[in-house]
């Protein structure tokens, strides 16, 4: 190799090899970076852009004021500047000579630059942590009697762009931290474009939105060191909520695996907030939104999600991302709780303006009035996740707010971020956040003002313009300001006495979960108090415990050393609400992940079939082995050095490899893992991670001797199949139940 020029060297032995396409192993595994498989040599023949992946989707393509029109991406087979004219180089900048300074003159130098520089935009102040996809929403009729809204008529398609989020991490946050997780769904309706901007929790830290920024200080890393990132197990989370009592149910709800979703596929959605819908003929009800998963709710283990954080902090994103490719699509079903609108806004005793409290599906259905698929991944993540703009005010005719005192306050709070986040007025023009309708709103000029507004008279009314725009009416569509009569009361800063109760809704989440979802709360509690530094706040806390629930508070004293105190309000008297839990249910598991350990030297024995029947189950197989490239023709995608098992739903064994030459802990400290040397100590972890996370564990063949190795074989989810197939199937079976739950032994009733 030359030493003036070792760029050279490496394109010659790369045009050696220039027919070439590095991807000769065609992977059916989803993540391929691009939308065709690139050759080693640099290409130098010009063509136009590459058209996006299959899977990719982008905002369709709108006029800033809402009408259709032509593409929005780059253009042509060349090299240009930002104003058109074609470039030669961007490889040197303009010199006075080869040694010599950078000429002021290099306009392509200085334009360059100037945009690299401010490619970046604040993050969100919240949820800056996303991940968005595109779908489709079909409405099923079910709800034209209780709204006027014409998105949900029978068969009725609409446009959505979802993002999912966590609330408290920073945009380059790991996905698998305990958190809520924001569900915010913009449906393009052509009467307006609306918004649920919901959580995955159906209830909220606080009452009135004049707390929201005292909650969030509190979550958010220390101010002094800027620790800890993206979590709440530290003290002045824990100071805020044992303080402020109202957090108490939404802080259960974090502490249970709610808190840590296997996937954003696999949440609930909740609108929280009461809302009034009304009809054709005027009538009214109130609603609390939900969104239902079609492959039910699950969650990860504490242990996984920790490990995730480190081996794959994108878990969620690359989830979401890889199903849409694969084709499992991800579906929910819209549901609404359907509450009469009376005087007192309250059903059965519970107060509809209290967004701390929930109405358990027991008493008031989910009645479903919807469905929403998700399809295409976006072309684009900082053009659709980072400037989609979500707001709670987005609504179109036959939904309104009501006076749920948190409500009102996010109806002023994500416009007046959403100007210093986006740069001025005008981000609804921004191509993702525009309106499917036609827009005619006298709003004019600001920075970035895209639209070509026409005529002199943006106000009204006018007669220059002709009168244009006018108002509309029923018959036109135009939006509903329900007429609400509001009770004749002093003007105050207070809390209606209904919005006291602060532990009698926490305690019916606790007394709804089974044994095992128990313990794990327990185990949350006791891990996020243990992290405070200050005795103080553990002891309020569990103050705070003991009007939930003694034996909560008596179990997590325990871990933290503690007395555990009495409590200091009589304990509710409250029903538990089975649909709260998510254990004892059976569901597809489409788009889940399989992992399959080969071992290269001692045949592929039904390997290809088992993998060909894991693709037509709608699931991912992944193969394991010593080595990457390929084994007997099928692509490897993940080495014994690289694998690990927090990235599977289930362990298929078709072999029992010998240690690899690099199971040296040395090299990987994962082949530190003791056991017998006749497997690769990695795979033996592997087995041993699987079974300690509840993981279905099936094997065939060779692989039945690392069951045994592992110490593993005859217990509860560990299959010995005959052949391939029969392992499978019963994995497949053990799945539906997501894990295997009588694996965790339980000490709670
Ligand atoms: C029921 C209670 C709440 C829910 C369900 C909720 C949900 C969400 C979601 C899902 C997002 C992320 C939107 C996205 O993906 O871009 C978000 C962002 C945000 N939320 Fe909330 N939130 C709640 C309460 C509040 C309150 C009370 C405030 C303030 C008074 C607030 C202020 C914000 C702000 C400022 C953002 C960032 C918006 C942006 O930069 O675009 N939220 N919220």
């Amino acid at each position: 190799m030359s030493a003036r020029k070792p760029a050279k060297a490496v394109k010659d032995v790369v045009e050696a090899a220039a027919e070439k396409v590095a991807d000769v192993l065609t992977p059916d595994a989803p993540g391929a970076p691009g939308s065709a498989p690139p050759p080693v040599a640099e290409p130098t023949t010009p063509h136009g852009p590459l058209p996006p992946k299959g899977e990719q989707g982008a905002p369709e393509t709108r006029s800033p004021t809402g009408a259709p029109t032509t593409a929005n991406g780059q253009q042509g087979a060349y090299l240009t500047t930002s104003q058109g004219a074609r470039l030669r180089d961007t490889d040197h900048s303009l010199k006075a000579g080869p040694r010599g300074p950078i000429l002021l003159q290099d306009h392509h130098f200085r334009e360059k630059i100037t945009h690299f520089d401010h490619e970046r935009i604040p993050e969100r102040v919240v949820h800056a942590r996303g991940t968005g996809a595109h779908g489709v929403f079909v409405g099923y009729g079910t709800a034209e009697s209780i709204t006027r809204a014409g998105f949900l008529a029978k068969g009725r398609e609409t446009e959505v762009f979802v993002r999912f989020s966590t609330v408290l991490g920073s945009r380059g946050s790991a996905d698998t931290v305990r958190d809520t997780r924001g569900f915010a769904a913009k449906f393009y309706t052509d009467e307006g474009t609306f918004d649920l901007v919901a959580n995955n929790m159906p209830v909220f830290f606080i009452q009135d939105a004049i707390k929201f920024p005292d909650i969030i200080h509190a979550g958010k890393p220390h101010p002094d060191r800027e620790i800890p990132q993206a979590q709440s197990a530290h003290d002045t989370f824990w100071d805020f909520v044992s303080l402020h009592t109202e957090a108490q149910h939404h802080t259960m709800w974090n502490m249970s695996d709610r808190g840590i979703p296997r996937s954003y596929r696999m949440m609930e959605g909740f609108g929280v907030h009461t809302f009034r819908l009304v009809n054709a003929a005027g009538e009214t009800v109130l609603v609390k939104f939900h969104w239902k998963p079609q492959l039910g709710v699950h969650s990860l283990t504490w242990e996984e999600a920790q490990l995730l954080g480190g081996v794959d902090p994108d878990f969620h994103r690359r989830d979401l991302y890889d199903a849409i490719e694969a084709g499992a699509y991800p579906e929910w079903e819209l549901g609404v709780q359907v509450l009469p609108d009376t005087p007192e806004e309250t059903f059965a005793g519970i107060d509809l303006l209290d967004p701390t409290k929930i109405v358990p599906e027991e008493l008031a259905p989910v009645q479903p009035i919807g469905r929403l698929t998700l399809n295409r991944t976006p072309t684009n993540f900082f053009a659709e996740t980072e400037q989609v703009a979500f707001h709670v005010g987005h609504l179109p005719q036959g939904i309104d707010v009501t006076n749920d005192p948190l409500l009102q306050g996010r109806l002023f709070s994500y416009v007046d971020t959403q100007l210093t986040r986006l740069g001025g007025p005008n981000f609804s023009q921004i191509p993702v956040n525009r309106p499917h309708a036609p827009v005619n709103d006298m709003l004019r000029d600001g920075f970035h003002q895209q639209a070509v507004h026409a005529g002199v008279a943006p106000y009204r009314p006018n007669s220059l313009d002709g009168g244009n725009p006018f108002p509309a009416g029923d018959a036109e569509g135009a939006f509903v300001d329900v007429t609400v009569t509001v009770a004749q009361a002093p003007k105050v800063r207070a809390n209606p006495a209904s919005f006291d109760d602060h532990f009698s809704q926490a305690r019916l989440f606790w007394l709804s979960m089974s044994p095992v979802e128990r313990e794990h709360i327990v185990r949350a509690y006791t891990f996020e108090l243990g992290k405070c530094y200050h005795q103080a706040i553990r002891e309020r806390q569990l103050a705070c415990l003991a009007n939930i629930d003694p034996v909560l508070c008596a179990q997590v004293a325990a871990g933290l050393g503690l007395p555990a105190p009495e409590p200091t309000v009589p304990l509710a008297d409250v029903a538990p609400s089975p649909a709260l839990s998510q254990v004892g249910r059976e569901w597809p598991a489409d788009g889940r992940t399989v992992g399959i350990v080969v071992d290269p030297d001692a045949g592929l024995d039904g390997v290809g079939r088992v993998r060909r029947a894991v693709l037509a189950a709608g699931m991912v197989p992944l193969l394991i082995a010593p080595h990457g490239g390929a084994v007997g023709g099928l692509p490897v995608q993940r080495t014994f050095a690289t694998g690990r098992s927090v990235e599977f739903d289930a362990l298929l064994l078709a072999g029992a490899p010998v240690p690899a030459p690099d199971a040296l802990p040395a090299r990987d400290e994962k082949a530190g893992a003791p056991g017998p040397a006749a497997v690769d100590p990695r795979v033996l972890l592997l087995v041993q991670e699987c079974w300690r996370h509840a993981k279905a564990i099936g094997a065939w063949g060779a692989g039945v001797a690392v069951l045994e190795l592992a110490g593993v074989a005859g217990t509860p989810g560990v299959v010995a199949g005959d052949s391939g197939d029969d392992a499978l199937a019963a994995v497949q079976r053990l799945l539906a139940a997501h894990r295997v739950w009588e694996r965790f032994p339980v000490s709670l009733p």
